[in-house]
């Protein structure tokens, strides 16, 4: 099925086929994101960066990718500049947003605000993460380093490090792996395990699911490791966060015992749970990673927005 005119909301809106197809798209597309070849596949297209929750990698990947295709980018980096300030509800400015743009990425603090912008636009809209909900589009950027990496994105076992309950990234690619049939190895610090509602669903999906509490021995085993940041804003007891901020690092010394093409992942921003000493490891991917995103964000408005035809 195409992915023409239609919005993503959850890793979940798009099948198997439809997520290799933006992959191979997104490979394609590395020269074009590297600027060694240019691109007006979007020419006259404008996309809408709606933004109500900082983002430094989301956003300009997105705007890179417009921009490297020949489309253009209305941005709202910051709320408080908008007429949100005076009362206006999202509804209404997603609403008057997709009269001005071919399509809207919208990241909001709330889980559910990209489902909302959706039924408000009268164009596409991508989640660029709702809260402790979904980011979809980091999931196929995700996918499309494991495979990069790996060849596929079947069999492999991925370790999902850190804050699991608060983690719209991990929420969004344990479902994609569940799908491409690779096993799952939750590590998460107490009070940071994946909510129950999510490990039902996976298990109903037939997810391979496992906890694994040892950091050394889930690194031994796995082929990915992929660790996230203990998300502080969603906390709303200080204290809890408290307890379990700085519980676990990953260093150079604990990937001695990794399996040689063993990859560390990271969405980013890190905050101390990945040392600067495993950047020159043989194992370090989450810089590649975060360029991926490019080719991939290219890959996807494309297939959503259609290329430009010419003489337009
Ligand atoms: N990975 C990610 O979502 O990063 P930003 O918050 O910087 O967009």
């Amino acid at each position: 099925m195409s992915l023409h005119g239609r919005d993503l909301v959850s890793i979940r809106d798009l099948s198997r086929d439809e997520v290799l197809s933006v992959l191979d798209s997104a490979r394609k597309m590395v020269p074009l994101a590297e600027g060694s070849r240019s691109s007006d596949a979007l020419r006259g297209r404008i996309v809408a960066m709606a933004f109500f929750e900082p983002s430094t990698r989301t956003r300009l990947s997105f705007e890179s990718a417009v921009q490297r295709l020949g489309g253009r980018c209305l941005t709202i980096a910051d709320a408080g500049a908008t007429s949100m300030r005076k009362g206006e509800s999202l509804y209404d400015t997603i609403r008057m947003l997709s009269s001005y743009a071919d399509a809207i990425v919208i990241r909001h603090p709330n889980e559910g605000a990209a489902r909302l912008a959706a039924r408000a636009s009268e164009r596409p809209v991508i989640n660029a993460g709702d809260g402790a909900g979904q980011h979809p589009t980091q999931t196929l950027l995700d996918l499309a380093t494991i495979q990069e990496a790996f060849g596929t994105l079947t069999g492999l076992k991925i370790v999902l490090l850190g804050d699991l309950k608060y983690g719209r990234t991990v929420h969004s690619l344990a479902y994609a792996l569940a799908e491409f049939g690779s096993e799952v190895i939750l590590t998460a610090p107490p009070g940071l395990r994946l909510p129950e509602d999510h490990r039902e669903e996976l298990r109903r999906l037939g997810a391979r699911l496992s906890e694994q509490s040892d950091l050394r021995k889930a690194v031994r085993e796995a082929d990915v490791l992929y660790v996230t940041r203990i998300q502080k804003e969603r906390f709303s007891d200080e204290d809890e966060y408290h307890a379990v901020a700085g519980s676990y690092r990953v260093d150079a010394a604990l990937l001695e015992d990794a399996k040689p093409r063993m990859i560390v992942m990271h969405p980013l921003p890190r905050a101390g749970e990945i040392a600067p000493d495993v950047d020159g490891t043989k194992h370090a991917a989450y810089f590649r990673q975060s360029f991926l995103a490019v080719p991939v964000r290219m890959a996807l408005l494309t297939a959503i927005l259609g290329a430009a035809r010419r003489g337009n």
